[in-house]
């Protein structure tokens, strides 16, 4: 089952939803590489490719909540954190038992439900909070 960006997502900031939006296919990419039952080097290197993008894409927001004073940047900081340890835990957990269907539950559970829920919840209150600072 793949992951569809969908409107609902939206936050309003074109480079974030943007960036959102690739980072829903660069899941994707990972979900097909694991349906085609590619070996453990196609998945390590998907693995890292979404984690570059991971991290690319945080500093993105972490530099507009810098710039604009955002006065929840800490504990929004904080969850990007956690997520980039948990995603390394996954990472560690592959190198050590290698591809399976539990790549697939652990990244829906891991990666897919916190992404939805911190796009839904975290980002959506930086993007309005940024478009008020912009139309102000
Ligand atoms: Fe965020």
């Amino acid at each position: 089952m793949l992951v569809k960006w969908s409107p609902e997502y939206a936050v309003g900031v074109p480079e974030i939803d943007r960036q959102h939006q690739e980072l829903f296919s660069k899941i994707n990419d990972l979900l097909e590489a694991c349906n085609r039952g590619e070996g453990k080097q196609v998945l390590g290197e998907v693995l890292s490719f979404l984690e570059n993008y991971v991290k690319v894409h945080f500093g993105t927001e972490e530099k507009l909540m810098i710039a604009q004073a955002y006065p929840e940047y800490s504990p929004h900081r904080g969850e990007h954190k956690e997520f980039i340890e948990n995603f390394l835990r996954l990472k560690e957990k592959f190198e050590t038992d290698g591809p399976g269907i539990w790549l697939v539950v652990q990244t829906n559970r891991v990666v897919v439900d916190w992404l939805i829920n911190h796009i839904t919840k975290t980002d959506t209150k930086l993007g309005a909070y940024l478009r008020a600072k912009q139309n102000a």
